[in-house]
């Protein structure tokens, strides 16, 4: 049965459809909450919502594809009603949050499920944020706009899931548009569409399928570059994320923060540089270029910033012996997947050797997703 169908047999009125979709991300790897660029796109798999309002102060929710939490939550609207279930505490959050931009969020009923893989660095998370947002804006007659509702999934993420992420998930869920990659200042919050067709090449996905489920160890990288901020800050004025930090700014402070703090600020100052020379290569159609630099930050991720893990390592040392044009750990990192630029001719015996020895050496295959580029939250 679809979700429509779900819901009317559930709720016994009808439910209105809403689609947001999760993200990949080219390059500019943990640099949006140190106001930094990144190169996100939204793709074609995402999280499907069927919801309508119920003329009461609850909030039904199913979840169709939960299987090892309980599916079924209701929920009130006020600040001290937050659910217990994991998966519910983002809709309970978005509700809370689109309230505090000044829409009358009442009861609703919600069905939702979807195809974006859970825990693969492909920000699931955000797609739910972002479905709700956009259908309880519509729904409730609000006047959020689109950077509004990106914010109020990242506010869902800070103040009720413990997460204290960047823009960027939510920023691509909401403004993605088909065949393009956007390019996004996080500091200005200015942004441009970059057509993204490269003729001869494929953007291959390999879930590690190490899930990984963002918490203490993102916040304690985050606590790392505001440490860093803090002693750049005390000596020059008008410093206020890593953004505004110089090469020589911090070398001035070595040695005066902890070695590991001191490495993962210098990754975030090297990939601000990646993901300027990756626009510019993606304009002259220097995949090459491209490739190399998504190498560079792997290594950058795995021993300065350290959020990579063995599997993630394996697969890009492995594309890597197989000529693959480029490839890094996505997203948060700590698990998820790995994304792969690989010529057409090469993509069937990469991935075929890439499953192969993955499995040799952890004993199961990783998944693999060719990666559409589509479109932002909306209406079905
Ligand atoms: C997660 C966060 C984002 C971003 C990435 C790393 O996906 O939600 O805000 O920091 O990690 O680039």
């Amino acid at each position: 049965m679809d979700l429509k169908g779900i819901f009317e047999k559930r709720f016994g009125h009808e439910g209105i459809l809403y689609f947001s979709p999760g993200r990949i991300n080219l390059i500019g790897e943990h640099t949006d909450y140190n106001g930094g660029f990144v190169l996100p796109g939204a793709v074609d798999k995402g999280i499907t919502a069927a919801v309508a309002p119920n003329g009461s102060e609850k909030c039904r929710v199913f979840a169709a594809d939960i299987m090892d939490e309980n599916p079924y939550v209701e929920f009130g609207l006020s600040e001290e009603d937050k659910p217990e279930e994991h998966w519910a505490s983002y809709i309970f959050g978005i509700s809370r949050e689109m309230t505090k931009r000044g829409v009358n969020v009442a009861g609703f009923d919600a069905v939702f499920s979807g195809d974006v893989p859970l825990g693969a660095g492909m920000s699931s998370s955000a797609a739910i944020e972002s479905v709700f947002a956009f259908a309880l804006n519509d729904l409730f007659q609000g006047s959020v706009d689109k950077f509004g509702l990106a914010r109020a999934g990242q506010d869902t993420e800070h103040n009720y899931c413990g997460v204290k992420c960047g823009i960027m998930d939510q920023f691509a869920s909401v403004f993605g548009r088909k065949g393009c990659l956007i390019r996004l200042d996080c500091r200005s919050l200015e942004y441009e569409y970059f057509p993204f067709d490269p003729k001869g090449y494929r953007l291959i996905l390999l879930n590690s399928c190490v899930k990984h489920s963002l918490g203490n160890e993102y916040n304690e990288r985050r606590a790392s570059c505001e440490n860093v901020v803090a002693e750049v800050a005390s000596r020059h004025s008008g410093v206020c994320t890593l953004r505004d930090v110089t090469y020589r700014m911090l070398e001035e402070i070595q040695g005066l923060v902890n070695d590991t703090d001191f490495r993962r600020a210098r990754y975030i100052l090297d990939e601000k540089e990646r993901v300027l020379a990756v626009c510019a290569a993606l304009q002259n159609g220097d995949y090459e270029l491209v490739g190399k630099k998504m190498y560079e930050t792997h290594q950058g991720l795995s021993r300065d910033f350290t959020v990579s893990c063995a599997e993630l390592d394996y697969l890009v040392d492995t594309a890597r012996e197989c000529g693959v044009t480029g490839s890094r750990m996505m997203g948060g990192g700590f698990g998820g997947c790995t994304i792969n630029l690989v010529r057409d001719g090469l993509c069937d015996t990469f991935i075929e050797k890439a499953m192969k020895r993955f499995e040799d050496r952890f004993g199961h295959k990783p998944l693999k997703y060719e990666v559409n580029i589509g479109d932002g939250s909306r209406k079905l």
